[in-house]
């Protein structure tokens, strides 16, 4: 019942135009599979992934799942972009920045993320900046100290940054983006 009502919220948020040869819509549980192995393949947190939270981008012809993203909310409310994902043959066409505009739309800021250091410049085109522990919701400070102190990403110089998004930037459609994309 609460998985219908929050399904077409989800459905109702997604307004992404099918220019890049995918679609992007609600997950269902026959995906949950998919969502994890994608996931786990990227090698990104591997923890939390509730179907109902995420959207998943389609190949339009062949109808496989080829990019993943979700929303989820925290214990503290903070609400946190998580889990971008798109199989490394369909990576660099724009599918991660439609999925990433697509959780966005009609998502009120802030909005946090975590990441490695280095992919800080693919999240500041949607208007997410990078935050001091100071501006961290309880949450991601704990998550950012805990992260950060890891001996597996110490011994192999992996940084990890909280980004919020406070409302400014673009959230504007795929076209756009990929416009924006090429004059940053
Ligand atoms: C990050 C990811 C989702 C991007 O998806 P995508 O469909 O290739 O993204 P787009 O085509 O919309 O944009 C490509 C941009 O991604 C960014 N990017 C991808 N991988 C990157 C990396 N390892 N370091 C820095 N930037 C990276 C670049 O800014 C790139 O821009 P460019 O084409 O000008 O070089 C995809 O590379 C992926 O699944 N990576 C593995 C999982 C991961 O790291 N997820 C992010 C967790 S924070």
């Amino acid at each position: 019942m609460y998985a219908d009502k929050k399904q077409s919220v989800l459905s109702a948020r997604i307004r992404v135009p099918n220019l890049l040869g995918m679609n992007i819509r609600p997950a269902q549980e026959k995906d949950q599979p998919v969502i994890t192995r994608i996931v786990r393949a990227a090698r990104i947190n591997p923890f939390d992934l509730k179907w109902q939270n995420f959207l998943i981008a389609e190949d339009a012809n062949a109808g496989n799942i080829i990019g993943v993203g979700q929303i989820k909310t925290h214990g503290d409310s903070s609400r946190e972009l998580a889990s971008i994902a798109v199989i490394p043959e369909k990576q660099k066409q724009g599918i991660g920045a439609a999925i990433v505009r697509a959780l966005m739309q009609n998502e009120k800021p802030p909005l946090y993320l975590m990441c490695r250091a280095e992919m800080e410049s693919f999240y500041v085109r949607f208007g997410f900046r990078q935050i001091g522990v100071d501006a961290m919701s309880k949450y991601f400070r704990r998550m950012f100290r805990l992260v950060n102190a890891m001996p597996e990403f110490l011994r192999e110089g992996v940084r990890v940054i909280v980004m919020k998004w406070d409302g400014e930037g673009s959230r504007q459609s795929t076209v756009v983006s990929r416009q924006t994309n090429s004059e940053s």
